[in-house]
C-alpha cells in the first residue's frame, strides 16, 4: 500500500513531462537509464504509451540478466514499443534525439552519465533521483576551498565529507542543467521515512544555454576544486581564479 502511494506520487510528478512530450512530438523517445528490472518503464508504458499513437520507451541497463528478464516480460505483455539495451550508460547507443530521460537511483556517476545523455541528445525533460555519490567526496579529500572563509569546516571529517560531497554533487547537477538551458526544480520524491535517497531533480529545457548560470557553475567548481564526471564530459571547466588586486 505504501509502495503504491510512492509510485502514484512519482507518476504525478512525471505526468506533466510525459504529457508535454506526447502533445508536442508524434513519436517521443523516453529513456530509463540504469533501469534495473525496468519497473518504472512498465508503469509509464501502461499509463501513458500503451494507448498512445506512438512513443518508445528505451531501458538501458548494465546487467544483461535484468535486461533479458524485462525484455521477456515486455513480450509477454505485448508492450511492443518497449526497447532494451544492455550497456554501460556512457558507452550506450543513445537514440539521436531523446525527449525524456529518467534515472532512478542510478549508482554514483551513472546519474551523471544519464544527464550527459539527456543534454547531448536534446532531451526536453529530465528527471533524476540520484543514489550514492562518492566521486566528489573523494575529490574534496585534503582540499580547502580557495576562499577566505571557513567553508573547509563543512567537509573536514570523513562523515561530513561524504554528506557534503553528496550535496555538492547534486547542486552541481542542478546547476549544470541550468547552464545547458533547463529550468530546474529540486524536490523530494517521497517521505524520508521511505528512503534517504530522496532528492528528485526535474529539468525542463527552455533555452539552448544559459551563460550566467554557466559562469556561476564554473565559479562553484573553482571554489571547491572539484570536477565531477558530469562537468568533465560536458567540457565545463572551473573558472580561473584571479588574485585580488
Ligand atoms: C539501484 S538500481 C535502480 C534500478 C531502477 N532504476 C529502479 O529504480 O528500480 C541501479 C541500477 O543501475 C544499474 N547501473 C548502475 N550503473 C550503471 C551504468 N553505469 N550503466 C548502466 N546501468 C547501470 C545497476 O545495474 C542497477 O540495476
Amino acid at each position: 500500500m505504501r509502495k503504491l502511494k510512492q509510485v502514484n506520487h512519482l507518476m504525478g510528478l512525471l505526468r506533466p513531462a510525459v504529457e508535454d512530450i506526447l502533445a508536442r512530438h508524434p513519436s517521443p523517445v523516453l529513456v530509463d537509464a540504469g533501469s534495473g528490472n525496468a519497473y518504472l518503464g512498465f508503469i509509464l508504458y501502461e499509463l501513458f504509451l500503451k494507448e498512445a499513437a506512438g512513443g518508445t520507451l528505451l531501458s538501458i541497463e548494465g546487467r544483461p540478466e535484468l535486461t533479458e528478464r524485462a525484455k521477456e516480460r515486455a513480450q509477454r505483455l505485448g508492450f511492443t514499443r518497449m526497447e532494451f539495451q544492455t550497456a554501460h550508460l556512457d558507452a550506450a547507443t543513445w537514440p539521436e534525439r531523446v525527449h525524456l530521460v529518467m534515472a532512478l537511483h542510478a549508482c554514483d556517476t551513472a546519474t551523471d552519465d544519464a544527464l550527459v545523455g539527456a543534454i547531448q541528445h536534446g532531451a526536453d525533460h529530465v528527471a533524476v533521483v540520484p543514489c550514492c555519490q562518492a566521486e566528489v567526496a573523494a575529490q574534496l579529500k585534503g582540499k580547502r576551498p580557495e576562499v577566505e572563509t571557513s567553508l573547509g569546516m563543512l567537509f573536514q571529517h570523513p562523515w561530513h565529507r561524504r554528506e557534503f560531497g553528496s550535496h555538492l554533487t547534486n547542486v552541481i547537477r542542478a546547476m549544470t542543467l541550468e547552464a545547458f538551458g533547463y529550468q530546474v526544480t529540486v524536490t523530494e520524491l517521497t517521505g524520508w521515512e521511505h528512503s534517504l535517497k530522496n532528492e528528485l531533480i526535474l529539468g525542463r529545457r527552455v533555452h539552448r544555454e544559459n551563460r550566467p548560470a554557466r559562469l556561476k557553475l564554473e565559479a562553484l567548481l573553482s571554489s571547491f576544486g572539484v570536477q565531477p564526471k558530469l562537468t568533465r564530459v560536458l567540457g565545463v571547466t572551473p573558472a580561473t581564479r584571479t588574485s585580488p588586486a
